[in-house]
């Protein structure tokens, strides 16, 4: 029998983190107690309805916690011009079939994670105000999270400033606190999900799939183009899957323990990951750096996850 790996998906749902929500509902290995939205890609009620209406979409019924509508201290910065006004422009999907919980995804984040018999994984594809803000409200769940697997970041990497990846350019001071946390960290960043990249071939031939697979051609059509357009990326590069994936079958990553702090004052790098990927620092690891991936291992698992939805529709 298959040991089910007790996840929370942290989202902004945004393209990819779309895709991340059908990898976590398909995977056998993870058993998802919830998905919470929070502010990023575009504001929360955007990404919460996001959230629900891809649900709707694959058929699932997961409980939902709407979050953070805005960054810790900062203001919030979306992403318009990769998502779309909606966060997720490109194709027609179902109205959600059902609404949030009442709770706000801090509290559902701390009832879940204590009441849950086995130690749960996080998996933030967004800005880390929700995970931060659970940290602060009740410390104790720190010893109940067994590691938090998130999409952000980067060694060598930026998107967007010239120093700093998206999710942790929003919301730095959030990200520092999880950084510092002690928690057993993963940071799937740039330097591994610029090349976990859909080609425009695959992303065609998406569409000659079902209706799950169909949608998800639109979406990734937009993504890539907008990709394309801002970043030169000729492709749509699967930024949050890759984290979901890592949590199924940590061998699509290659990961190296390393030093890594979160910048918040620099004039032109707030908000970047400093990587001590030299050990010039003399300080201990504090966070598994992915640094490689396993791109044939990937793909098959999101391929897999969509047909598997589509053949269940
Ligand atoms: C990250 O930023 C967002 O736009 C994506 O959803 C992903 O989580 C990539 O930098
Ligand atoms: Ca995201």
């Amino acid at each position: 029998m298959v040991v089910k790996k007790k996840v929370i998906l942290d989202c902004d749902p945004g393209h990819d983190d779309a895709l991340a929500i059908v990898l976590a509902c398909a995977a056998e290995e993870l058993d998802l107690l919830g998905i919470t939205t929070v502010a990023g890609n575009q504001t929360v009620d955007k990404t919460t309805r996001n959230a629900l209406r891809v649900l709707a979409l694959i058929g699932e019924e997961v409980p939902v916690a709407c979050g953070a509508e805005r960054p810790l201290i900062c203001e919030l910065v979306t992403a318009p011009e990769v998502h779309g006004e909606t966060g997720l422009d490109g194709a027609e999907l179902p109205e959600p079939a059902f609404g949030p919980r009442e709770k706000h995804a801090v509290e559902f984040l701390i009832c879940t994670i204590r009441s849950s018999p086995e130690p749960v994984t996080l998996i933030p594809t967004g800005p880390l105000t929700n995970v931060a803000l659970a940290l602060r409200l009740a410390p104790d769940i720190a010893e109940r999270i067994e590691r938090i697997v998130l999409m952000g970041g980067a060694a060598r990497e930026a998107n967007a400033t010239p120093a700093a990846e998206f999710n942790i350019y929003v919301d730095p001071e959030a990200a520092r606190i999880v950084f510092t946390s002690g928690i057993p960290i993963t940071m799937v960043g740039l330097d591994v999900t610029n090349r976990a990249l859909l080609t425009p071939e695959e992303i065609e031939g998406l569409a000659r799939g079902g209706p799950v697979r169909r949608t998800f051609a639109r979406l990734l059509r937009f993504y890539a183009t907008a990709n394309e357009r801002l970043l030169g990326i000729g492709g749509a590069p699967l930024h949050d899957p890759l984290a979901v994936a890592a949590v199924i079958d940590p061998a699509v990553l290659v990961t190296e323990p390393l030093y890594v702090e979160v910048e918040l004052c620099g004039e032109h790098t707030r908000g970047a990951t400093v990587v001590d990927l030299y050990r010039v620092s003399g300080r201990s690891p504090n966070v598994d750096v992915a640094l490689d991936l396993d791109l044939r291992r990937f793909k098959e698992l999101v391929f897999w996850a969509l047909e598997r939805v589509d053949r269940r529709g």
